[in-house]
């Protein structure tokens, strides 16, 4: 992977990165594609309607159905998907904590049982990084151990000691690995913890960055604390973190997440919730969140926002899309879910804009300006 920083403006900074199957720029959202595909939406959506750079795909999802070795005989996730960009694949610790039915975290893995069949399975450092391997996702994340928050002082301490522990493993068996021709274009990014206190978040940071890590993700936010606390976290954070590689924070966020992080110094970025809240009716604009269920749409000839250039609002009126979301239509998932992911989108390209023009506080300014709700 190479790494290049393009601008800086104040610790917002706007970069380059390029793998073996896209050139990414940041800052950057990654729209989430859990099963190998983007709810709603499929890969000619992805590149030519809203020519997005890199996607994000779920290890827990793909090794239970269809299997990472079914991944593998098919070409791995560019191979099966069509998705010629770049994949980031998240480890399966986080799913396994949110999603499996029983999730055990011992000192050498997570024990977890499958969400869809209740089956028992058992994630090792290891482990994540052969599945990863099938997949041939461009970037790999390591298996952490992550608590919900809040947490006692001693259970986010275990889970610091074991994320770094896994590190350690993790990155020497992927440079083992890569020593015997084995994901040799794969990419691996550790993950820092720490939940909110500032003395683990320093440890964790400071230990994981000594490592030999192609970048870094901040792990463990947005899991219940306030935003102001996860601001603080991240701000705490990302100056422990190396200059000269992608900072990554997991999982997150609003709009407004998304520009106070860029400011603090992160590169890239991930949620659902463009494309889950697209689908419950909410769709994000310039001037704040538009909820399409309203009956004041009912005769509104607009596009959802005026500012936008998407397929959805070159094309139909907010009464059009009203209708298709209270008749249920699957058209209207389509609709909504290329709109909020080209918003998202769109929100980072300004961001990325403004930090090469040295306008990033105008930028935010404008940006809260705008918002009415
Ligand atoms: N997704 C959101 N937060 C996290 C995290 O802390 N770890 C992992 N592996 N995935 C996440
Ligand atoms: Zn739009």
């Amino acid at each position: 992977m190479q790494f290049n920083v393009d601008a800086t403006c104040g610790k917002a900074r706007a970069c380059t990165i390029t793998t073996a199957h896209s050139t990414i720029q940041t800052p950057i959202f990654m729209p989430v594609g859990t099963v190998g595909s983007v709810k709603a939406l499929d890969m000619a959506d992805m590149t030519e309607l809203l020519d997005t750079q890199i996607i994000l795909a779920n290890t827990y999802h793909m090794y239970l159905r269809p299997g990472d070795e079914t991944v593998a005989k098919m070409g791995g996730l560019h191979g099966y998907t069509t998705y010629p960009n770049s994949f980031l694949t998240d480890s399966g610790g986080f799913q396994a904590f949110s999603l499996s039915d029983i999730s055990k975290p011992t000192e050498s893995g997570i024990e977890f049982r499958s969400h869809i069949d209740g089956s028992k399975h058992f994630f090792t450092p290891e482990k994540v990084i052969d599945i990863q391997n099938n997949l041939n996702s461009d970037i790999m994340m390591i298996l952490d151990d992550l608590v919900a928050l809040p947490a006692t002082q001693e259970r986010i301490k275990t889970s610091i000691q074991r994320t770094t522990q896994w590190a350690q493993q993790s990155i020497d068996y992927h440079r083992y690995n890569q020593s015997k021709g084995i994901g040799i274009n794969q990419n691996i990014f550790a993950i820092i913890q720490g939940g909110t206190d500032f003395n683990f978040r320093t440890q964790s940071a400071e230990e994981l960055c000594a490592m030999d890590y192609d970048g870094f993700a901040i792990g463990g936010l947005s899991v219940g604390e306030s935003n102001n606390l996860m601001y603080d976290t991240v701000e705490h954070t990302t100056p422990l973190m190396p200059a000269d590689k992608p900072r990554y924070l997991m999982g997150v966020g609003t709009p407004e997440d998304l520009v106070e992080n860029i400011e603090r110094g992160v590169d890239m970025f991930d949620c659902v919730m463009p494309t889950r809240n697209a689908r419950n009716g909410t769709l994000f604009t310039t001037f704040g969140k538009v909820n399409i269920k309203g009956a004041v749409y009912k005769y509104d000839a607009q596009p959802i926002d005026p500012d936008c250039q998407c397929y959805t609002c070159r094309r139909y009126s907010r009464a059009y899309l009203h209708h298709l979301f209270r008749s249920r239509e699957i058209t209207y998932f389509r609709l909504a879910s290329l709109h909020n992911l080209h918003y998202y989108l769109w929100l980072v390209r300004q961001a990325r804009e403004a930090i090469i023009a040295g306008q990033f506080i105008e930028f935010k300014k404008d940006f809260y300006a705008r918002r009415q709700s």
